[in-house]
């Protein structure tokens, strides 16, 4: 258990998966009810960019850096950037939410958060992080089991985050297991999962689990920063999402190409859109 996302806080992939997140959670507050939400691979949820981790890498610098001040920015990412700028009330990029402080500062009294996260210290700075907010709760523990424990939920309406660090190598398949797993318990749960794009196989293999397993309305969003035969190693990332295509596609379509254009690394870079089940 290595892995610590301050390295990577910002990138790429987090600006892919945040927007998704972003636009979810406001979409599924349109209505009044009360909505479960749960963050199975949480991370410490605030990251200082100025730390020698995010120093160290930079990689922030090539994600959100590009972003938050570029002249002209699609509509579509207002959610998320409006969530960039309230950590950043000084101006300036100084501060990175991770995903479950962007849905703790989206909670409503009627909505509930359970984060969690397996490596004890992430999750001891995540339960300082969601200190400030009653509606949320850290599981310091295996979010995989926290899927069995806590699906489905009392509300009947839930929004499943899966946001794995993919230190191990079967993290693609022991992804499929709970994702299976999860969407027997509760088929009519919004999910959202990241996967890299390293290894293109194994993204694959998942899409082919998802539809072998009967899940309804599965897209995928995935962005290319740069061609991935140019060099190994994580080329881009995408995210898979099980009845939300409804919530993210515009959103999405509108996002992903600007996305590509302005987070570029190189030649090859692009975003497509793909159905993998029907509604
Ligand atoms: C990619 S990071 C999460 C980033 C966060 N979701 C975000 O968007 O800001 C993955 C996190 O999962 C944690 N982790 C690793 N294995 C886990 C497991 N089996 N269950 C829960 N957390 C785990 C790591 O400690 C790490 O903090």
């Amino acid at each position: 258990m290595n892995y610590r996302h301050g390295f990577h806080a910002g990138n790429h992939a987090d600006v892919l998966k945040h927007v998704a997140l972003m636009t979810l959670i406001n979409y599924l507050q349109t209505k009044d009810k009360p909505l479960f939400i749960l963050d199975t691979h949480a991370g410490p949820g605030r990251y200082d960019l100025a730390s020698p981790e995010a120093q160290k890498s930079g990689e922030y610098r090539h994600g959100i850096g590009r972003i938050l001040g570029a002249a002209e920015v699609p509509e579509a990412l207002k959610p998320y950037l409006d969530a960039l700028r309230a950590e950043n009330q000084g101006g300036g990029l100084t501060a990175y939410p991770g995903s479950p402080l962007l849905l703790a500062r989206k909670l409503r009294p009627q909505d509930r958060l359970i984060a969690c996260d397996l490596h004890p210290k992430e999750a001891e700075i995540l339960a300082e992080t969601l200190y400030p907010f009653p509606g949320a709760r850290v599981r310091a523990g295996d979010g995989y089991a926290a899927v069995k424990a806590l699906l489905p939920p009392p509300e009947r309406r839930g929004l499943v985050l899966i946001d794995p660090p993919f230190e191990k190598t079967t993290e693609f398949a022991d992804l499929a297991k709970a994702l299976r797993e999860a969407w027997k318990r509760f088929p009519v749960g919004v999910y959202l999962v990241w996967y890299p794009l390293k290894d293109r196989a194994a993204a694959n293999a998942l899409h082919a689990d998802v539809v072998a397993a009967g899940m309804k309305d599965a897209t995928t969003y995935e962005l290319y920063v740069r061609d991935p035969a140019a060099s190994p190693g994580m080329a881009g990332s995408g995210v898979l999402a099980i009845n939300a295509s409804y919530a993210l596609d515009s959103v999405m379509r509108t996002a992903g190409p600007y996305l590509a254009k302005q987070l570029a690394q190189g030649p090859g870079a692009r975003f497509t859109a793909a159905r993998l089940t029907a509604e």
